[in-house]
């Protein structure tokens, strides 16, 4: 399959329009704590079944056609929880990749881990600069792990750098519109997500791509993401396949009808 070469985009009109299968995913991968504690289980393997719920996923994304699927892996939020905790969750893109980084890369997909490296260990940072490296010619299926990923912590940073450039002389003030924001972005080179999926039956963002959500169709599933799988992935893409997506325009039908 050819690249799809993007420029950022502010999430407008245009790119995924008019299509039933979405080209960018995104994921909330919510309730590995519920999912372990129903079964009296520790946390920690709840966090485990969330991986092998990401690996499927993955396979039912790409088998669906979805080209970009990102994932929420670690808020920057997600520190405060018990020491124990993190650390279980700093150990998971290593678990990750080692069972699965050789098939990603056989099968074309392109790994991303978007996030701050600050307060990653070195030996993690070193395993994630591994992985984008090693699929970095791939260009089938695009996979975005946000890993110690904020949103507004990405409009912060984003803000900064463009300052730094103004500040450099490199920029101009009245430069600054919605596109040259979105490429000082982690997700600079995805398109924004056509669809949110959050399961476990939260209704919320929590800090995840606030700026690309601008127009995603947002979709919420009762299922806890461990048993997350092929057939919940299809229902999500149902659900939006039925959703009439305007941006913020009318239906032709309503113009003609306005007169
Ligand atoms: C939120 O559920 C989930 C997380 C904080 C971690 C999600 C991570 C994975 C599913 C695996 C990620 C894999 C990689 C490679 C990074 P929760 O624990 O808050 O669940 P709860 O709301 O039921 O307590």
């Amino acid at each position: 399959m050819a690249a799809q070469k993007k420029t950022p985009s502010t999430g407008a009109p245009g790119e995924g329009e008019g299509t039933a299968t979405p080209l960018h995913v995104a994921v909330v991968m919510d309730g590995n704590g519920r999912w372990a504690k129903q079964r009296g289980l520790p946390r920690s393997l709840g966090h485990r079944a969330g991986v092998d719920a990401l690996k499927r996923t993955v396979s039912a994304a790409a088998e669906l056609n979805v080209r970009w699927l990102t994932v929420f892996g670690f808020s920057t939020e997600n520190w405060s929880r018990p020491a124990a905790e993190v650390a279980e969750l700093m150990a998971l893109p290593k678990r990750y990749f080692e069972s699965d980084i050789a098939r990603l890369e056989r099968e074309g997909v392109r790994v991303r881990v978007i996030g701050r490296r600050e307060g990653l260990s070195d030996e993690l940072v070193k395993i994630i600069e591994g992985a984008q490296a090693r699929t970095a010619h791939n260009d089938r299926f695009f996979l975005n792990i946000a890993f110690n990923y904020g949103g507004q912590a990405d409009i912060a940073d984003a803000a900064r750098r463009f300052a730094e450039e103004v500040a450099a002389g490199r920029a101009k003030p009245s430069d600054l519109n919605e596109q040259l924001f979105a490429r000082q972005l982690a997700t600079a080179d995805s398109p924004p997500p056509d669809v949110i999926i959050r399961p476990s039956g939260e209704q919320r963002l929590s800090n995840f791509l606030l700026w690309e959500a601008a127009y995603a169709e947002l979709v919420f599933q009762d299922v806890l993401w461990p048993d997350y799988g092929a057939e919940h992935l299809k229902a999500a893409l149902q659900t939006f396949a039925a959703r009439d997506r305007r941006y913020g325009a009318v239906v032709a039908d309503d113009v003609l009808a306005a007169g």
